[in-house]
Formats: structure tokens, C-alpha cells, sequence
């Protein structure tokens, strides 16, 4: 599919391997969620335009080239979103956050939306929303639906483990946004986490369970 990019990655691979595990303690996991998302964010911003600039070295004046005045928004799905934001903001210091709560109903699985607060100027900037977890999709779908809806376009979602089942429910959601994942995994079970996926990542990350 060509929305979407699977990152293979070794450096990715192992640490989201090492993720995984059950027996990974909170810390670690959380200091690996930010990593592989640092890892992942500098892939998905291959194509960020340039533009050259003149500038003085200690030698000479010379033409070269720096990123081409791109706006940034870094969305995070809260809870589990929030894990990596950081990985994001270490790369691109000068985006802006803004902040969606969901969270899934137990019984229905619907994602249910609390908290929404984005950046005035959504609209003018490439927004990236993250999540580590893609599982039915229905959380990126309606996360994404809110985002256009206060005028964003340039949307790209960066996960850390996709099932099939949120690949495709969210590319038929959202055609023209790319997915980005370091794992598609097998599916999901009965009651919709990722198999064999991690675990629930927002109780990982913050140590609820
Ligand atoms: C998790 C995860 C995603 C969602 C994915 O959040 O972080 O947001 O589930 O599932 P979906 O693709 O089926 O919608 P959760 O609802 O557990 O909330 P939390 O991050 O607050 O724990
Ligand atoms: N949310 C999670 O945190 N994990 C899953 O496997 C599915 C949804």
C-alpha cells in the first residue's frame, strides 16, 4: 500500500523488539518508546522541502541548504500519545503540540473523545499525529476526522505497532494521510489489542497497571 511505510530499520526493529517484552520495567519502556520515536520521526520527514540560504563560514560565503520555513504540529492521542512527543520535539524543537483525549469504551471498543486543544494556525502546518498503538483504527480515525475539522490538511499518523485491521480502516478513512508504523503485526484478539503487540501502552508508559 502505498500510504503506507513500514520502517525496517534494524536499530528500530531491535529496540521495538526489546519494547514488546513483557518483562521491559516502565522506565525503560518509556525511554524506548521516545527513541524509536526519534528514530522514526527523522525517516518520516524525508521529504520536509529545503531551500538554499547564503551563509558565512569561518572561510567563506557560501550557498547551502536549510529547511524551507515548514510549520510543524505534533498531535499526540492521549494517554499513550503523549510517550511520544518528546522523541518528536528532539528533532523539530520549534513544533507546536497540540493535544486529543481518547480513550476506547471497554465494552464497545468506540473511541470516546475528552480533551481537544490544537494550535491556532493548524491549518498552515504539517501536522503529525502520533500514537504508538493502531489497533481497530477507530482512535486515529476520529482524531484525524477532529484535526480536519479545525482546518488541518497535511496530515501524516506515526505509530509504533499497526494491525492490519487499523491500516485498513484507516486508510479507507483517511486516503491521503501516510502511515507510518516500525511493526504491522498479526491482528487482533477478542478484545481488540494487537497481537502479539505490547500490552496496553498508555499503562506501560505510565505505570497504571
Ligand atoms: C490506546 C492507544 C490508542 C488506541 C488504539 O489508547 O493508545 O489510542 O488504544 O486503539 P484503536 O485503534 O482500537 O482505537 P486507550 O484507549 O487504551 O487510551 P489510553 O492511551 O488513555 O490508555
Ligand atoms: N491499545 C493498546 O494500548 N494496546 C493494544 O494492543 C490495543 C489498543
Amino acid at each position: 500500500m502505498d500510504n503506507v511505510t513500514v520502517f525496517e530499520h534494524p536499530l528500530i526493529q531491535h529496540k521495538t523488539t526489546v519494547l514488546r517484552s513483557k518483562d521491559t520495567p516502565n522506565k525503560e519502556f518509556r525511554e524506548l518508546v521516545e527513541e524509536i520515536t526519534m528514530l522514526m520521526c527523522y525517516e518520516a520527514l524525508r521529504d520536509l522541502p529545503l531551500e538554499e540560504v547564503e551563509i558565512e563560514t569561518p572561510l567563506k560565503v557560501s550557498k547551502q541548504k536549510m529547511l524551507k520555513g515548514k510549520k510543524l504540529a505534533v498531535v499526540p492521542i492521549l494517554r499513550a500519545g503523549l510517550g511520544m512527543v518528546n522523541g518528536m520535539l528532539n528533532l523539530i524543537p520549534s513544533a507546536k503540540v497540540g493535544h486529543i483525549g481518547m480513550y476506547r469504551d471497554e465494552e464497545t471498543m468506540q473511541p470516546q473523545e475528552y480533551y481537544c486543544k490544537l494550535p491556532a494556525d493548524i491549518d498552515k502546518r504539517l501536522i503529525v499525529v502520533v500514537d504508538p498503538m493502531l489497533a481497530t483504527g477507530g482512535s486515529a480515525i476520529d482524531a484525524i476526522g477532529q484535526i480536519k475539522s479545525y482546518g488541518g490538511t497535511q496530515i501524516k499518523f506515526l505509530c509504533l505497532i499497526a494491525a492490519p485491521e487499523g491500516i485498513k480502516a484507516l486508510s479507507e478513512a483517511h486516503p491521503d494521510v501516510q502511515i507510518y508504523c516500525a511493526n504491522v503485526d498479526e491482528g487482533l484478539n477478542e478484545k481488540c489489542y494487537i497481537v502479539p503487540g505490547l500490552g496496553d501502552a498508555g499503562d506501560r508508559i505510565f505505570g497504571t497497571k
